[in-house]
């Protein structure tokens, strides 16, 4: 299978990626310098009003940027939100213009490109004490982009907010009970843009994920830097269920969401197998043990106990993913944390 290197968006960070073959329309190989289209949202200042695939991303981080390499690819009109000067840079290098948008001075006139896209993609978590930067001015996104061509928007979750639930398998249909504050705000923002939605009459899903995993973001990039593990990491790595996600299988999932419009569902995206992060972080070290043996000096164990109450604030929980599978069609690329671990390992250049 063919290995594209990405250029790193930071110099410590190696952003690789493999591609996979995906049910995009018009695939072609990735050229990451090709000359800027005439469509393209950096040259024209709008998207082509004749185009029907137009993204534009709220805060293009790991998921976001994965997402738009591959609708890129596949002829999409792709814009969207940093909030920095170097990234926006590193974009226009790959032909994607980004907006700057900060929740600590919203510049609110970015909604006037907002609102141009067909699609809209969510991406910027809400924040402890505003919640969703931009439901705090909802009157304002709701006029604007009611004047516009949005038909669909999605809003990335987290399966945070459905609380504890005691190790049991949670779906869909389990009542949120978000306990701590950033889950809180998280369950609002979810209300908020399903509200939204509905008031434009656009196609509104709320994915629910996982804890993200990918190239360059993963138990194996975490062993290979040597970082030392927060204290927090370091308790939730105690918990004995977490359910996580590789951001190929996201990107899938959004790609099948843009096909399978719907109004107001959600879906929990996460992978088969809900497996305590400290036997990731042992299968991860066994990976790199057997590619580049005797490298690792710092192992980021042992990992610390959450008392009761800790864990009950975070939550025990094994989270379903059928509705994903039956009404999105989506087929896991990497049904459990081996297989993703193992492709991002056999997909990295030597190490040390
Ligand atoms: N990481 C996980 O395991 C996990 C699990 C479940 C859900 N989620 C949620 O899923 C979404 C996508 O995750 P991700 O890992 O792709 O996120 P990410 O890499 O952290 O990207 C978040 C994006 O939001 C932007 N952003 C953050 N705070 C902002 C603020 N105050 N004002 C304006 N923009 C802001 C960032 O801007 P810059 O580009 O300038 O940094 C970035 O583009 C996020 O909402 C995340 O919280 C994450």
């Amino acid at each position: 299978m063919a290995v594209f290197q990405l250029p790193s968006l930071s110099p410590e960070i190696p952003f690789r990626f493999t591609p996979t073959p995906l049910k995009f329309s018009n695939r072609r190989r990735i050229n990451f310098f090709r000359p800027l289209s005439a469509t393209d949202d950096s040259r024209s200042g709008a998207p082509d009003p004749e185009s029907p695939n137009q993204m534009f991303i709220l805060g293009m981080g790991f998921v976001g940027g994965f997402f738009a390499q591959q609708l890129k690819e596949s002829d999409w009109v792709v814009s969207g939100t940093c909030r920095s000067d170097s990234k926006k840079k590193e974009w226009e290098k790959r032909g994607i213009n980004l907006h700057p948008f900060s929740a600590d001075s919203p510049e609110w006139s970015l909604l006037d490109s907002v609102k141009d896209y067909t699609h809209l993609l969510i991406s910027i978590p809400p924040l402890a004490d505003i919640g969703d930067p931009m439901l705090r001015n909802v009157e304002l996104v709701r006029d604007k982009l009611s004047s516009g061509n949005l038909r669909w928007l999605c809003y990335l979750s987290s399966t945070s907010v459905y609380g504890d639930c005691g190790g049991a398998w949670v779906n869909e249909n389990h009542l949120p009970n978000p306990k701590t504050q950033s889950a809180k705000v998280r369950l609002a923002a979810e209300q908020g843009w399903l509200s939204l939605g509905r008031d434009l009459g656009v196609s509104t899903q709320i994915l629910r994920l996982g804890g993200i995993y990918g190239p360059g973001r993963s138990a194996i990039d975490t062993l290979l830097k040597q970082e030392r593990l927060s204290e927090g990491q370091k308790r939730r790595a105690s918990r004995k269920f977490t359910s996580r996600v590789h951001v190929e299988d996201i990107c899938q999932v959004l790609k099948a969401a843009t096909e399978k419009p719907a109004s107001g569902e959600i879906y929990n995206i996460v992978d088969d197998d809900p497996a305590a992060r400290e036997e990731v972080f042992e299968y991860a070290l066994e990976l790199i043990e057997k590619r580049w043996p005797g490298n690792i000096t710092t192992k980021p164990f042992p990992f610390l106990y959450e008392s009761r109450e800790e864990s009950s604030l975070r939550g025990e929980k094994r989270v379903c993913n059928e509705r994903m599978k039956d009404k999105l069609g989506v087929k896991l690329l990497y049904p459990w944390y081996k297989s993703g671990l193992q492709s991002i390992v056999e997909n990295m250049d030597n190490r040390f």
